[in-house]
């Protein structure tokens, strides 16, 4: 049985079909990546999956459970999270505060070693007074994703983990990333091929909403109808 498996999701905003019968499912452990042009897709998936938007069509389950219908606290509960394109953490409290929210959210937090723990993985030991309005992006990415941690999720959903951030913090977001799949199986939304290369088990390829592609990374990356609709033109 999948960890993650939609079937047939249709999501239309008014006239745009920003989802098209895109059926994706994923194994607890597999790593799966998302790639697709801007606008393909990619982010109304995880809208939908983690119940944040109702698509018009279509069925999905986690662990086996039927999500339709289900607020995003109550799946979140259920162990499916995400993080946001665009970073979402309060701005105007501290590390140690954001944290502090994360847990209070939760249904079955780490306990206080586990959490320190967690910290550490993520390298924001120095940090936890800081505010994090105020800190780089690559520090607000890392507090995001060890929110989501300390509520010990069965899978991650990322949504451009990497997006901003300089080469060398690419290079030590991947390094992380890559250790993150012994605590949490991930689902990873990437322009960035290099992050999807070295991270994916198994990629899905979006295009206007349809899924073209679907296969192991080598596959992917070399088929000429995914090359020529989006790898030509991304930072592949
Ligand atoms: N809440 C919304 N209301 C109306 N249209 C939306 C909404 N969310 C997404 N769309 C539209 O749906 C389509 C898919 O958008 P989506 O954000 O899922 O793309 P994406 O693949 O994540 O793109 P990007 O790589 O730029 O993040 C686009 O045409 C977008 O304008
Ligand atoms: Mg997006």
């Amino acid at each position: 049985m999948p960890l993650l498996d939609a079937q047939t999701i249709t999501m239309r905003f008014g006239g745009v079909v920003a989802l098209r019968d895109v059926t994706v499912t994923q194994s607890a452990n597999e790593t799966l990546g998302m790639i697709g042009p801007n606008g393909s897709g990619k982010t109304t998936f995880v809208n939908v999956v983690t119940g944040h938007l109702k698509p018009q069509k279509g069925a999905y389950r986690f662990d086996g459970t039927s999500l339709i219908g289900r607020k995003p606290n109550r799946i979140a509960g259920a162990g499916l999270t995400r993080t946001y394109q665009a970073v979402r953490i309060f701005r105007e409290l501290t590390t140690r505060e954001n944290i502090a929210t994360a847990l209070v959210d939760a249904q079955a937090p780490l306990d206080e070693q586990g959490v320190l723990e967690a910290i550490d993985f993520v390298g924001l030991g120095g940090r936890l007074d800081a505010n994090a309005g105020g800190m780089t992006l690559y520090e607000q990415r890392r507090l995001e994703l060890l929110m989501r941690l300390v509520q010990r999720p069965k899978l991650i959903m990322l949504d451009e983990p990497v997006g901003g951030l300089s080469a060398g913090e690419v290079r030590a977001m991947i390094t992380l990333l890559s250790r993150l799949k012994s605590r949490s199986t991930i689902f990873v939304i990437e322009h960035t091929m290099k992050a999807i290369r070295e991270l994916a088990d198994r990629v899905v390829v979006l295009l206007a909403g349809e899924k073209i592609a679907d296969g192991p990374p080598s596959d992917i990356l070399s088929d000429q109808r995914v090359i020529q609709q989006y790898l030509g033109s991304a930072d592949a």
